[in-house]
Order: structure tokens, then sequence, then C-alpha cells
């Protein structure tokens, strides 16, 4: 790995270090899903500036927007639908380092480049997914998905 990108890995690391108590201190006794799910987009865009971060609702057979920070976003997606319908069916986190070359994808913003969707996971069901689209093309790796997935782990604990 190239010393630039291994520097700006660890200060990854460190910003989601950093991260990942305050989300749990903001979400702590509170189990109204929804408006923890507004201070965790929040807190993500504070903390890391994404283009996009935020939450969609299984709500009966679809996704439906949740709290999120960015520019406005397509409100439905279908089971199996786009990265979010893909991650809800499949019920794992999805990495896209091109979103042109993942066939589907719904493209709610022409500025996203690359995404992730992880979804919240309460007693083996998907209750939501949490998407994050950056302008930089192969933004997420393994470190998002490990603390992105603990990130998810506290909105459901409750
Ligand atoms: N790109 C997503 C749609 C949601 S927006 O990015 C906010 C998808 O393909 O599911």
């Amino acid at each position: 790995m190239a010393e630039e990108l291994r520097i700006h890995e660890g200060c990854k690391r460190e910003k989601y270090e950093t991260l990942l108590p305050q989300v749990a201190a903001l979400t702590v006794g509170e189990a109204d899903l929804i408006a923890n799910m507004a201070n965790t987009s929040a807190a993500l865009k504070q903390t890391f500036g994404f283009l996009w971060v935020g939450f969609y609702r299984v709500v009966e057979k679809e996704l439906v927007l949740a709290p999120f920070q960015g520019p406005v976003a397509c409100v439905r997606i279908g089971y199996g639908k786009g990265v979010c319908g893909t991650a809800w069916k499949e019920g794992r986190t999805i990495i896209v380092p091109d979103v042109e070359r993942f066939p589907g994808h719904i493209a709610c913003s022409s500025a996203s480049r690359s995404e992730i969707v992880v979804p919240l996971i309460k007693e083996g069901k998907t209750i939501a997914v949490l998407d994050i689209d950056s302008e930089r093309p192969g933004h997420f790796d393994e470190t998002d998905k490990i603390y992105l997935e603990k990130i998810a782990a506290l909105l459901t604990r409750a």
C-alpha cells in the first residue's frame, strides 16, 4: 500500500474510533430509531463530510427514505433494487467502488461515484439500511465496513 494511502487509512480509523463512542452516547437509552438515525447521520456527515449519508427503513415491501444529510434523494426503493435494495435482500454490506459498474444502481445524485450500504439487522431481520455516497471513486473499504457495521449494531440494540 502506498505511504500516502496508509496514512489516509490510519486517519480514517482514528476518526471512526472517535466517532463510535459519540454515536454510542448519542443513542444510548433512546429507543426511537428515527431520532437515533437523525443524530447518527449528522455525526457521520460532520466527521467525514460525505456527499450523502442517511437511512432507508423497511416499511412493508419497500425501503422508505429516513433521516439523512445531503442532497434530496429518492423516497422509495424496491426489494432487490439498486444497491440499497440488494443489501436488504442479501442481508449484507455492499461496497460499490464505481457506481457506474453496479447494474441497477439508482442515481440519486449525479455527483456520486462510490457507495457503501450496510444493513441494520435486528433479530435476524433487516429493518433498515445505512447508505453512504461519495464523490470519490473507490472511497469505501474494509475499514468503513467494519466501523459502519458497529454503528449499525448500536442502532439496533435498543
Ligand atoms: N444509490 C442508491 C439509492 C439511494 S441514494 O444513493 C441516496 C441505490 O442504488 O440503492
